[in-house]
């Protein structure tokens, strides 16, 4: 369950053993918000302009009898990310970097197409298992998102108005309430930045937006902790390019998700290369399957 909206689990009826999600907005939602109705239908327009596997497929869009607005999508078959982290705590980092590579895929796609996602976290993933051999990362909750050219500084009364889940905003967010590519590669870096430590990226004592906006537009570090100082078995090439995804002045930051995946990769690269660590060796073997699926090697 998420805050806007409930998901359900139910079974196709001509075809009883595809599940899939059926997303239904709450009623509060619906009473606060004159826009309400248009959100889901607009998170089926945009998951319809995907073709990657990294998105469940949007169904049909509809309302209840009872007047709720709701939304069917394929129904993805395994935990969220945000389970997985909190169930393993880190995960070994060159698993972390074959997610990382899919979740690049994913944002790219959308990216490519025009939209911004604007809530990328470990709760708006989920990990498929797609065979015996294979998961597949799926970007959900695609509810946020809006066309790039729509998401310049949006103020009101001299507040910004946000979008997005406070502890994974990045700092121009919070300041004028603009969203770009780079606040994707941001949330991104927040994301993976969990994946390998199991803790959020921000860590301050009030955990609200005005908490995290105070932090933000502080002199604070971001991260908080550099990974190296909770992982030091996480190779200093990994870490500096995740740190690049988090630089406060966006400008610093990779230029668009392309550009992140392929760091990642050149990264993942020296690391096999090195040889010396134990790990190596399933950084090797995550490379080469990562390599020749993006038709590399
Ligand atoms: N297609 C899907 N298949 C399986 N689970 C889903 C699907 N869509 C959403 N969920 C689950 O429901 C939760 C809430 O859905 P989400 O789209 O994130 O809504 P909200 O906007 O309310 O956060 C997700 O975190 C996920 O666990
Ligand atoms: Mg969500």
């Amino acid at each position: 369950m998420g805050s806007f909206t409930k998901v359900y689990i139910a079974v196709q009826e001509s075809v009883p053993q595809r599940k899939v999600a059926i997303k239904v907005l709450h009623e509060i939602h619906l009473r606060n918000d004159k826009d309400a109705p248009a959100k889901l239908k607009r998170e089926a327009y945009y998951l319809g302009m995907m073709r990657s596997p990294c998105f469940p497929r949007a169904i049909t869009t509809g309302i209840t009898n009872d007047g709720l607005p709701f939304l069917v999508m394929e129904y993805v078959e395994g935990p969220s990310l945000d389970a997985v982290i909190r169930d393993r705590r880190r995960l070994p980092y060159y698993e972390a970097m074959e997610l990382a590579v899919e979740l690049c895929e994913g944002v790219e796609e959308m990216h490519s197409r025009g939209i911004l996602h604007r809530d990328i976290k470990p709760a708006n993933l989920a990990l498929e298992n797609t065979s015996k051999y294979r998961t597949h990362l799926k970007i959900l909750d695609l509810g946020s998102a809006a066309p790039i050219s729509q998401c310049g500084p949006n103020m009101q009364d001299g507040k910004p108005l946000i979008v997005g889940t406070p502890v994974y905003l990045a700092p121009e967010q919070v300041r004028d309430g603009s969203s770009s590519i780079q606040s994707d590669i941001y949330q991104m870096s927040a994301t993976l930045y969990e994946m390998l430590t199991g803790v959020k990226v921000i860590r301050t004592k009030r955990k609200d937006l005005e908490g995290y906006t105070e932090y933000l537009l502080s002199d604070n570090p971001i991260p908080t902790h550099p990974i190296g100082d909770i992982r030091p078995d996480v190779p200093y090439e990994i870490e500096l390019v995740i740190e690049k995804g988090l630089t406060k002045d966006p400008r610093y930051r990779w230029k668009n998700a392309t550009e992140y995946m392929n760091a990642l990769l050149d990264a993942a690269q020296m690391v096999a290369a090195r040889n010396q660590d134990k790990k190596a060796g399933g950084m090797r073997t995550v490379l080469r399957t990562l390599l020749r699926r993006m038709g590399k090697k």
